[in-house]
């Protein structure tokens, strides 16, 4: 009674607008991501923080950090374990210098022929695997978010395994797309996705690959002036939290995020083709760009020169785990 009676009369000493100071603070979760808002992870990480402030009416406050404002690829990763932010989606070829080399399975060439073969590895037993090997570090992963399958792009017209020679490629760390550029005779080089524009602007690369939603909204068509839709490979993200501020958190408030991440997951994945799908066409329409989309044949030949790189990334990844989504997927590239 005493206790109340004095907290009251603070209260009114401090005046009543103060009196709402005396409700709990929000809990906020910083989301820090490197690609612009109106791609695949960004729309989804907005549908993310809508959800999860509806859902815990309030007791969550969500704040997106997009196009690497608040930081960049390696940075976040540790800005993440030490506490500064609590959510990231980085693609799956970032977590390698993480220790966690599984996720560049991801990357194989062709490991995919389409978004089915990909959910029955990201929606399944196999994806689950990988989120928990997250958990030694400290990070606790929290769902799959699609982005798309990537096309490459140069100054000159990419036909032939050949056509890559000598080229300078700037890819995302991981060591299979190293190997994958390495197979076409190019030249990789691992650079933030930040700086990747200008780097193709002033010539420092002479070119990269990356899905058509993340070419467009960085304008990278405007500095290349070929691009070829090999699909050759995917890029999607796992999205991830500082593993003890989620354990720390209120049950019902972790309900309320659990619940608006499952939505905000599945609005990701629906809209993930459609805005790859659009974003082609606006490279396209900007006419900057010739974009040359491959007969079966050369498909078949880069298909070819890059089908060594699963064997050559077998003791990095686990054969077992490439075996693993072979069978999951019913398909063996090398065969
Ligand atoms: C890249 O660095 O090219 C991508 O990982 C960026 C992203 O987050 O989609």
């Amino acid at each position: 009674m005493k206790k109340t009676l004095l907290t009251l009369t603070a209260a009114v000493a401090l005046g009543l607008s103060s009196l709402s100071a005396f409700a709990a603070d929000p809990i906020v979760i910083k989301f820090s991501h490197v690609v612009a808002p109106d791609t695949p992870k960004g729309k989804a990480a907005e549908k993310f923080k809508t959800l999860a402030e509806e859902k815990t009416k309030g007791a969550v406050k969500v704040e997106v950090y997009p196009n690497s404002t608040l930081y960049k690829d390696k940075e976040e990763m540790e800005a993440l374990q030490m506490g500064a932010v609590q959510m990231l989606a980085p693609s799956l070829a970032k977590f390698g210098p993480l220790g966690v080399k599984e996720f560049e399975v991801f990357d194989l060439p062709y490991l995919f022929r389409n978004y089915d073969d990909l959910h029955k590895v990201t929606q399944g037993e196999i994806g689950k695997g990988l989120l928990d090997k997250l958990g030694a570090k400290g990070v606790k992963g929290l769902a799959y978010w699609d982005n798309g399958f990537k096309i490459m792009s140069a100054n000159k017209p990419l036909k032939t395994p050949d056509d890559y020679k000598g080229l300078k490629m700037r890819i995302q760390s991981s060591k299979v797309l190293e190997a994958e550029m390495q197979a076409l005779g190019a030249i990789p080089q691992v650079m933030p996705f930040s700086e990747t524009y200008q780097a193709l602007q002033t010539g420092v690369v002479d070119g990269t690959e990356n899905p058509p939603s993340n070419m467009y909204t960085q304008k990278m068509h405007e500095v290349q002036k070929n691009a070829t839709v090999t699909d050759h490979g995917y890029l999607g993200y796992a999205v991830i939290t500082n593993k003890d501020f989620w354990d720390k958190l209120p049950e019902d408030v972790r309900k309320g995020l659990d619940e608006a991440l499952k939505e905000s997951t599945d609005y990701a994945n629906q809209i993930a083709k459609e805005e790859n799908d659009k974003s082609l066409e606006a490279i396209k329409a900007a006419g900057k760009t010739d974009v040359y989309t491959p007969t079966a044949e050369e498909t078949k030949a880069l298909q070819k020169a890059l089908a060594p790189v699963h064997a050559k990334m077998a003791g990095r990844i686990g054969k077992d785990l490439i075996d693993s989504i072979y069978k999951a997927t019913g398909f063996d590239p090398s065969k």
